[in-house]
């Protein structure tokens, strides 16, 4: 016999992983102390914090509340490790070019494996040179000592880190900068740096900085992870019983779609206590158990929802009907090729699932789901066959949960709490 699944009470996911990153970086190339609260305490992050120590940065170890300071910076002795993390070595690349550093940028297998010519290629434009390893990956070696040059930059990709990487580098740099993008991607780095007295201009998908900025500090207070805390607005949404609410939450429309997505599919997501702090949007999310039907997810609406498409697929694999996703290429050189992943770990767990170049084509069904997921060190998909692994009916073994740790440690903690 089966015991369905009832949720309930609240949760407050740990700090978001993209502002927390440039929270530090920020901080640390600003002129004065800054303070900075819920900082997200993870493996990412912590790679993020030691590579700007070893460019002179002033961090402490992390806490709730802690200060950082502003301080010149200078090369560093050693490579510095960015870890698992792509946001560490591509917006670190940008602060090296910018600030005239030399270092060499190393990372684990995942992040070596990973493309960085999509942001050697503008460094080098801007008058940095770049090295990097024959595969187009780590390790990447930065010298950032001659002139800079503006940039008008045509990504062909929808990319917040190599957006990012430019506006940060352009600013240490004092050059001017445009970025053009097919699509809006996630839209942290020009809040913050708006904040800190930056002026950013954007018009439709495109970003501009004019010359000769300087970045003030700031206190921030780093909301809730959206993409965290999408792990639970699932879980309630598939539950047999009983309602999550999930406080503090960065409502950033850029970082969103998944919600949109899943209210298409039938989902009653309610959004309480909406207020700005900062530059962005949080609120309290409200949500219970739905029946959902498939539903396409299109090109444009993919970045919008990037990191949540091995959920997406979790949930599709219990909606009435197919689910599609197109234009999602992007996700064969995240931390795994998640395409792939996707698909091999439904398809062990009896569900009908189909790879296609840029995405993936699932049927849903109720049948029980049984096996064990190889997860290939990917902390999200760890967590979204975690999801799945809770429901009624199911038994799911994770082969490595320890991989969760990058974004979110105490996950596994928090989906036994919130179950009844
Ligand atoms: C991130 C940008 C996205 C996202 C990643 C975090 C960021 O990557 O997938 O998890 O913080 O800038 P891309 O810039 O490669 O799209």
């Amino acid at each position: 016999m089966t015991t369905a699944l009832s949720v309930h009470g609240s949760v407050r996911v740990p700090g978001d992983k993209s502002i927390s990153h440039r929270a530090l970086i920020l901080a640390s190339l600003a002129n004065g102390a800054s303070r900075l609260e819920n900082i997200l305490d993870s493996a990412d992050i912590q790679s993020t914090a030691e590579a700007l120590r070893a460019l002179g940065a002033s961090i402490p170890a992390f806490s709730a509340k802690m200060y950082v300071q502003g301080l010149e910076m200078h090369s560093p002795r050693e490579p510095l490790n960015c870890g698992n993390s792509g946001t560490s070595a591509r917006l670190l690349a940008g602060v090296i070019a910018g600030a005239g550093l030399k270092a060499t940028l190393i990372g684990d297998d995942s992040l070596s494996r990973r493309p960085m010519v999509r942001v050697a290629e503008p460094l080098r434009a801007m008058g940095a040179r770049v090295e990097l390893a024959p595969q187009g990956g780590l390790p990447m070696t930065i010298d950032g000592e001659g002139d800079k040059t503006g940039i008008d930059y045509e990504s062909s990709t929808a990319s917040a880190q190599v957006k990012s990487a430019i506006l940060i580098a352009a600013v240490l740099g004092g050059v001017r900068a445009r970025v053009h993008e097919p699509q809006l991607s996630r839209d942290h780095t020009e809040r913050m740096l708006l904040a800190r007295g930056v002026q950013v201009h954007r018009k439709g998908t495109a970003v501009s900085i004019p010359p000769a900025q300087t970045i003030r500090p700031a206190d921030v207070r780093v909301p809730a992870d959206t993409s965290s805390a999408a792990f639970f607005v699932a879980l309630a949404l598939l539950a047999d019983s009983g309602e999550l609410r999930l406080t503090d939450v960065c409502l950033n429309p850029t970082r969103t779609g998944f919600f949109e997505v899943l209210r298409r599919m039938g989902a009653d997501i309610q959004i309480i206590d909406r207020r700005e702090e900062g530059g962005e949007s949080i609120g309290t999310i409200v949500v219970g158990p739905a029946q959902l039907r498939g539903t396409e997810v299109t090109p444009q609406e993919i970045p919008a929802l990037i990191d949540e498409l091995p959920l997406f697929a979790c949930v599709a694999a219990r909606a009435e009907g197919e689910s599609t996703v197109h234009g999602a290429s992007e996700l064969r050189v995240k931390e795994s090729d998640r395409i792939a992943t996707i698909v091999n770990n439904l398809k062990t767990l009896g569900a009908t699932a189909d790879e296609r170049p840029d995405g993936f084509r699932i049927v849903g069904g109720k049948n029980p789901m049984r096996g064990k997921i190889v997860t290939q060190a990917d902390h999200r998909i760890a967590m979204s066959f975690g999801v799945l692994g809770a429901l009624s009916g199911n038994q799911i073994k994770v082969d490595d949960p320890g991989c969760v740790g990058v974004s979110y440690p105490e996950f596994w903690k928090e989906l036994a709490r919130v179950q009844k």
